[in-house]
């Protein structure tokens, strides 16, 4: 028994900012603070914030852009965070809207109705609310059977998702499964920390993961795939429900997204490089007969030395195709635009690979096979 990707969708925010619109925000604050504290920087009982720079942030990951779902909040240098009201109860959340639009066009790729459907995974790295779960919102929504629930492996969610499909559809429960990755990362990122402040960008993406017997014409096979996390703290956010009984800590920076960026770098390439180098041989599939890599897109150098080690070569952007220039580190979905924007040159027989890594460590690859 199989299980095969049948198709992918993508919903993108309208809004995108550039690095120089993000670091003038940045650096009218940062300059403003200053100002207001020159008699403790002077003193030295304060250190002064430094400024940004958007040949930095180009030069050390590759992002140019990023795109979000509340923008000009984020560029006022008062606010420096997205501003998204309140909805009523009754009315749909902004994390279940947006999957249910990048679910929308996974579907209809498929040629699928929302009743073909019979279970939903929202994995995500940042889930709106505790309960109910947003999947079963978006079950509602979209109007498909089964059952649904949510789960979240940060940047390999999509990833882990599938593979949950795949044990779901193995184990009888579901013939069609769709995994969502609303990814509202602008919410976690903390803009006014010079380190970060330019990482992430928002999106969602959707993958219709299907038993063999129905799955579609020129859907995907995966000739394996392999899961794996190894504890690290360069990577972490604190935010949780027991932050207010600890009030003191309550609004700090580490309830925000925080890491070790260039720990993470040195650790992270190896991991990845060899776990698909396994994965490839355990599966037979030859590194030269592999026509693309859809890796998470977090860091452009990270990219290529990870395409690098695994190819024995330097590769280009058709073979590793970049999407962090125009949409910045989308977490679990960064792997999956990629997918869905560079595979329609795919024809029956050819043979790709889809790997995410991120915080955990986590980190997951599957090989896929165009039927
Ligand atoms: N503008 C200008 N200078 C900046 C800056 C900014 N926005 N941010 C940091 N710098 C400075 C640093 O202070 C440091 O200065 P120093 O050398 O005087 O100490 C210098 O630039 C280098 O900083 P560093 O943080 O070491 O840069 P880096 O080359 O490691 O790049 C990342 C930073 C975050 C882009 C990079 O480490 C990365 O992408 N790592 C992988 C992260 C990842 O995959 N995370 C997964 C998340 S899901």
């Amino acid at each position: 028994m199989k299980s095969l990707i049948s198709a992918t969708g993508l919903w993108t925010p309208k809004d995108s900012i550039s690095n120089d619109e993000l670091v003038e925000a940045f650096n009218t604050w940062s300059n403003k603070w200053n100002a207001e504290h020159a008699k403790e920087i002077e003193a030295g009982t304060l250190e002064a914030k430094p400024l940004s720079s958007s040949e930095f942030i180009e030069k050390a990951s590759g992002i140019k852009a990023r795109f979000v779902v509340s923008k000009d909040p984020i560029i006022d240098p008062e606010i420096m965070a997205p501003r998204i009201p309140e909805r009523p109860d009754e009315d749909i959340s902004i994390l279940a809207e947006i999957a249910v639009e990048a679910a929308k066009d996974a579907l209809a790729k498929a040629g699928r109705r929302p009743e073909d459907i019979d279970a939903v995974i929202v994995a995500c790295s940042n889930l709106q609310r505790a309960y109910p779960a947003i999947a079963i919102e978006v079950q509602d929504v979209l109007g498909t059977g089964g059952f649904a629930f949510d789960m979240n492996v940060a940047c390999s969610s999509a990833i882990f998702g599938i593979e949950t499909a795949r044990g779901l559809i193995a184990s009888g429960q579901a013939k069609s499964v769709l995994v969502c990755n609303p990814e509202i990362c602008s919410g976690h990122l903390n803009f006014r920390d010079r380190d970060s402040h330019f990482i992430f960008g928002d999106v969602a993406t959707a993958i219709l993961v299907e038993h063999e017997d129905i799955a579609p014409a020129g859907a995907w096979e995966i000739l394996g795939s392999k899961l794996i996390t190894q504890f690290s703290n360069n990577i972490r956010n604190n935010f949780g429900f027991l932050n207010r009984a600890a009030p003191e800590g309550v609004d700090q920076n580490d309830k925000l997204f925080v890491q070790n960026g260039r720990k993470v770098f040195r650790e992270v390439v190896p991991l990845v490089a060899e776990l698909i180098s396994t994965e490839l041989k355990k599966c037979g599939v030859p590194t030269d007969t592999i026509k693309r890599m859809w890796l998470h897109q977090a860091n452009l150098a990270m990219n290529t030395f990870i395409s690098r080690k695994v190819m024995g070569k330097d590769v280009d952007m058709v073979m590793a195709p970049v999407v962090l220039d125009e949409y910045a580190n989308t977490s679990s979905a960064g792997s999956i635009i990629a997918f869905n924007k560079y595979s329609d040159d795919f024809t029956s027989g050819d043979t790709g690979l889809i790997c995410s890594f991120g915080a955990g460590y986590s980190a997951g690859v599957i090989v896929v096979r165009k039927t």
